[in-house]
Order: structure tokens, then sequence, then C-alpha cells
């Protein structure tokens, strides 16, 4: 078998899922009946969205000079919150396919993914997209491109997935410059899941890339990390849907139905291998040994996640746990809340992993939940005799005694016994056009708000055009470092909206560093509302007290009784509302009389309301939460 097995990248929105449709099309995978824009965006959220959100790979029978050549395709998201569904998919691969789109030129994605494939010691064929459009500069995108790529701008491809045009270039590209895989058969099986997912007929299906020797249904199988045996019940590859095969063999990517019924035993990233009984190995044969595997992808945000109902919570846990095995990137552990009850706190990528997986949950699993503002890790030391001396050592702080892990403002201790709270600190890079510099180091003096010690700038590179020629559209490359709480909220949107859509921006975590930050406790009717509270700088705490408390009184409902709303740190309060009562006209069934019937009637409804007031608790909705989040 001619086999090449590639990937396509690119930064978001470059025509990776159209070019992928026309590889489709051309391969006759897909017939022209059932094509339908970005086929291989199965899911409805990412159809609805219009972004990919998970790998998709794809088996295509592609004949070149009357050769017969199997292209197996990995389809990969864009948008950074996703990236390790991309460095997953390219260590399944032998070469990736770089998309670039020509009206935007390499954005920040694009550097971040030929970055991953460089690393990966991938063979790169860079491609320019949408060359249909009009008004673009092809030679100064193709000169960019070659410049990242060490490549000459003439090897560039040059094509247009909308139109169809050029793709045999592409293809052939593919079957020319990505090496072949290494086919070892002799060798005892071995292969990596890059992905997985659950059926509730089948079980646990795992995607794998097939490193050494064939499987096929029957054989004895083990997970070598989590040291599980099983049998496999099918073998498979992906048109895109699982089409069932005899065997799987060396340099194949494709699936196995493993039989595992326990969510918990296939982990993205772990060995599949031929099963070894213990005779085997006493008879000489050695136990195979585990793949490299990958690096576990560093949660970056975390957020609570209650079901709305109570009675939901252990379902909510099996799709939590369904859900891990499709991302491998989510992680959660249990957490329980005075106002919400038993839940879980859960780690994402970013803001829009977590908007993703809360709106999984809600369509695939028909839960109804109430997701709390998200907030960064914090490194807590604490004011101890031990700890004191250590943290006074520990200095940068990337030793794993002295400190608690914090991912919920809730298990922030009292002031008192802090010593020091440090955050985590990303490096940014961004890309935009000469032109919105100006406006760029705008947005960040604006996001620093007056504190701008707390954005540090690194570096600023020039890519393409010509050095002063805003007409030729030259591009920088701005370095910065930030604590990650700045980017957290809106960074995206603020940055596409100052440089109308031109700018784009990645990052990547660097290290922990020293924050003065403070929690910030809403009460609400006099009580705290633990998972109403987050943790903010000190100098912000009071504006962004204020800004909760005035939103929280158009949110909640109005109560009979008269509420308080109130931000406060360590005691001391901050801002304070109060969210008038309910009227009701309790003398609207009075019919003249005397007047002192009537305030009669008006003193009963203050002492009642008074009473309320003391007793009276206040529901905060769901929608509250989320509110609160997206300030
Ligand atoms: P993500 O996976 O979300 O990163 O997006 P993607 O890279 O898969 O891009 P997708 O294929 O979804 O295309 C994004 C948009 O670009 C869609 O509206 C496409 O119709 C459009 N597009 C793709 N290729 C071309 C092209 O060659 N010309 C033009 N004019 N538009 C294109």
């Amino acid at each position: 078998m001619n086999i090449r097995n590639f990937c396509i990248i690119s930064h978001v929105d470059h025509g990776k899922s159209t070019l992928a449709d026309r590889f489709l099309e051309l391969t006759k995978t897909i017939s022209y009946e059932k094509m339908k824009p970005q086929y291989l965006d199965s899911m409805s959220l990412e159809r609805e969205r219009g972004i990919t959100i998970k790998l998709q790979p794809v088996t295509m029978q592609y004949n070149l000079n009357l050769k017969p050549y199997v292209l197996n395709l990995i389809d990969t998201p864009g948008h950074v919150d996703f990236s390790y569904e991309v460095s997953r998919s390219l260590a399944a691969v032998e070469g990736a396919i770089l998309l670039v789109d020509a009206g935007q030129g390499i954005q920040a994605q694009t550097l971040a993914n030929f970055y991953l494939a460089r690393k990966q010691g991938l063979a790169v064929i860079p491609v320019v997209n949408k060359i249909d459009l009009k008004d673009i500069d092809l030679n100064s995108v193709r000169k960019e491109l070659a410049d990242l790529t060490g490549l000459r701008a003439e090897e560039i491809i040059c094509i247009s997935a909308k139109n169809g045009v050029n793709i045999e270039g592409v293809l052939r590209a593919v079957v020319e410059k990505i090496p072949v895989p290494e086919r070892n058969m002799k060798l005892p099986f071995r292969a990596l899941i890059f992905d997985s997912y659950f059926d509730e007929f089948k079980g646990v299906v795992a995607y794998v890339r097939v490193v050494d020797g064939q499987i096929k249904i029957g054989d004895k199988i083990e997970f070598l990390g989590s040291e599980i045996e099983s049998q496999v019940l099918e073998v498979g590859v992906f048109l895109p849907e699982l089409k069932k095969k005899e065997t799987l063999s060396s340099g194949e990517i494709g699936y196995i139905i493993t039989g595992l019924k326990n969510i918990e035993k296939c982990r993205v990233g772990d060995t599949i291998a031929a099963f070894k009984s213990e005779t085997d190995r006493e008879s000489g044969a050695a136990r195979v040994r585990a793949l490299p595997g990958y690096q576990e992808p560093q949660s970056m945000v975390f957020a609570g996640i209650y079901p709305k109902q109570g009675a939901d919570q252990e379902r909510l846990r099996l799709a939590l746990m369904k859900l891990k095995l499709n991302d491998a990137s989510l992680v959660f552990e249990p957490e329980r809340s005075l106002a919400l009850g038993f839940g879980f706190r859960a780690g994402f990528l970013g803001l829009l992993h977590l908007d993703i997986i809360q709106e999984r949950l809600k369509r695939e699993y028909d839960l109804d939940l109430v997701i709390t503002s998200p907030s960064v890790a914090y490194r807590l030391f604490k004011k101890s005799p031990l700890n004191s001396v250590i943290s006074a050592a520990v200095r940068p702080a990337d030793k794993k005694e002295g400190f608690e892990i914090i991912h919920s403002p809730s298990d922030f201790p009292d002031p008192s016994q802090i010593a020091e709270v440090q955050e985590p600190w990303m490096e940014i890079d961004i890309i935009t056009p000469v032109f919105y510099l100006g406006a760029i180091m705008d947005l960040l003096s604006k996001v620093a708000k007056g504190m701008e010690s707390r954005i540090k700038f690194v570096s600023l590179e020039y890519i393409g055009g010509d050095k002063g020629d805003l007409e030729k559209q030259q591009r920088v490359i701005i370095h910065y470092q930030a604590p990650l709480s700045l980017i957290l909220v809106d960074f995206y949107d603020k940055i596409k909206s100052v440089s109308q859509g031109f700018a784009s921006y990645s990052y990547r975590f660097i290290n922990y560093q020293k924050a003065d930050v403070v929690k910030l406790d809403i009460l609400v009717a006099g009580d705290s509302v633990d998972q109403l509270s987050t943790i903010v700088y000190r100098d912000w705490a009071y504006s962004v007290g204020r800004q909760i408390v005035e939103q929280l009184k158009t949110i909640l409902p109005r109560q009979l009784f008269e509420v308080k709303i109130q931000a406060a740190v360590g005691g001391k309060i901050l801002a304070s509302e109060k969210m008038p009562s309910m009227r009701k006209n309790v003398t609207a069934k009075l019919y003249g009389g005397d007047v002192t019937r009537k305030m009669k009637l008006l003193n009963k409804q203050k002492r009642g309301k008074k009473k309320l007031m003391k007793l009276g608790r206040v529901d905060i909705p769901a929608e509250a939460y989320w509110a609160i989040t997206k300030r």
C-alpha cells in the first residue's frame, strides 16, 4: 500500500475544511449528491458556529500516474483553544499542509501551528488559499510564507478551495513530498491512541495510528498505560464514518472498537499493544514499550459546573467522563457549593473551550447547567512558620513544595493567612498590519487599566511588505508578556474590533509571577454567594465590585422584600445597591371607607416585608452566573 498520512493546519477560517471538501470530491470519497460545505465539520455545533472544534480523520483513495495511493487526512481546528487537537493530529502523521488565506496572510495561529509541525519533524507543504478574492497581494503573501518556511516562493501552491482551483496540485505534492510511513510489519502490534469517543452500543472507540505490526477482529490487546486487557471487536478506517476492515496494519490510521465499557481506562496518548500472556513473556517475548504519547495539556481556565436540578449530579458526572474521552483536554473534580449543591470544578484551555463544553453538555447530554465565573489557577503560599521559610526560598516558583494551587475563589483563605499569591503569565504574539499598531498598543494599555507594568513588551518584528509602506500593508509581530487573567475575557473580540478584523493573536504559558490579588465576595440579602465571588487585582476591587453589584441589580428577579446586593473584600463593604421590593397593591380590594383601614393594611405589609427581609433567601437564577462571567 502506498500510504501518505497528513493533516491540514492553519489559522482559524483560512479554509481547511473547505479544502478537505475538495479532496473528498476529487477522490470520490463522498459523492456529489451527498456533499455539503465543510463536510468534515459533522457536529451541529461546528456547523452553526462555522468553526472546527474536533479533529476529524478521513481515508481517501487517489490515483496518480496510474498508481493507487491511500491518503489519510486529519482535518484540525484553527482556534488557539483547540491546539491540543492539532498537536495530537501532528503526532499521527508524517506531513502537514500549511494553509494561508491570501486575503489575510500569515496569522498568529499559522505561526503557532507551523512551529508545532516543525517540532514534530514533519514535511510542510505551504499553500495559499482564496486566490479568487479581489484586491489581494499574492506576491507579498507568498514572500511572507516563503520567509517563514524557508522554501522558495515558486514552490508555494496557490489555490482556491472554494472554486476548486489547483486542488490536484496539492494532492500531487502530498504524494511527492510527504514521506512514506515506516512499516514495521514483523514487530508485535503497537498503536498510538490520538482520539476516542464513547458509543452507547459499541463502547469505547479508539482512533489510532498503527506504528508496528497488524491487528484484526478477535485479537487480544492491552492498554499499556492503564494496564487493562481487552479483545478487539472491530477495526476499520474513516470514510469519514466508520468503515469496517479485515485488518489494520503498520503505517495506517484507523479505529479499533476496543470492547472497553469502562470509560476511565481508555486514555488518549496511551499505547494499545498486542497482548502478551505470562507464558509468552516467560518464553522470552519482551513486553513492548509504550509509545511517547502526549504531554498533558495544561488547563488555563477553571469554572464550576453545576446541574440546575440536584438530581442530575450523577448524569453530569457520566456526561463529563464521556466527553473527556472525546476531548482529552477537559479535566474535572467534584466540588460542593452552599448555593448550588454538588457539582464539578472543571479546567479548560480557554474561554471558547469552556463555552463549547457547556454547549455540548447541554445538547449531547440534555443537561440544564449553571456555570460559575471562570478564573485562572493561582499559586497560594500560606503564612506559616514552615511555608514562610519555603516561600522565601522558592524563587522562581517552579518547585512543587510550599504552595497550593487554587482553582476556585471559594478556596481562597482569609487575607491574614496569605503570604503570597502568584498568577500564570503568558507570552502573547500579536500579528497586525502596521497601520493598526497604535490601536493595538492603546488596547493593551486599556486592558492593563492604568497598571502598565502588568504588560511587558518584549520585541517587535516586521514581516513581509516594504518597511514603512502602509500601502503594501507591512505587518508586525509584537511579542508581549502578560498575566493570563488580563486576556481571559473578550480579548479576542477586542483585538478584532480595534484592527477591523486584521490582527490576530496566540499565547502560550511561560511561568507564575507574584500577583497582588484579593477575593471579592458578593453578598445577596446578607448571604455571601460563594459561586459569585471572584479573584481580582486589589486596585480593581472597587470598580469590579461596583460593576457586578449594579449588574446583579438588573438581573436578579425582584423579591417581595427589599434586597441588598453588596461587594466586599475581607468583610469590608466596597459597593452596595438596594433592589426595591416588588409592589403589591394590598389596598386594591378596599372600596372607600376610613383611611385608618388603608393605613392598617399598609403597615401590615411593611411588617411582613421586614420579616421576609430577615428570613428571606434569594434564589440566584443560572443566567446571573453566566452574565457575571461575561461582564
Ligand atoms: P476553522 O476550522 O474553524 O479554523 O475554519 P477552516 O479553516 O476550516 O475554514 P472553512 O473551510 O470553514 O472556511 C472559512 C470560510 O472561508 C468559509 O466561509 C469558506 O466558504 C471560505 N473559504 C474557504 N475557501 C475559500 C476560497 O478559496 N475562496 C473564498 N473566497 N472563500 C473561501
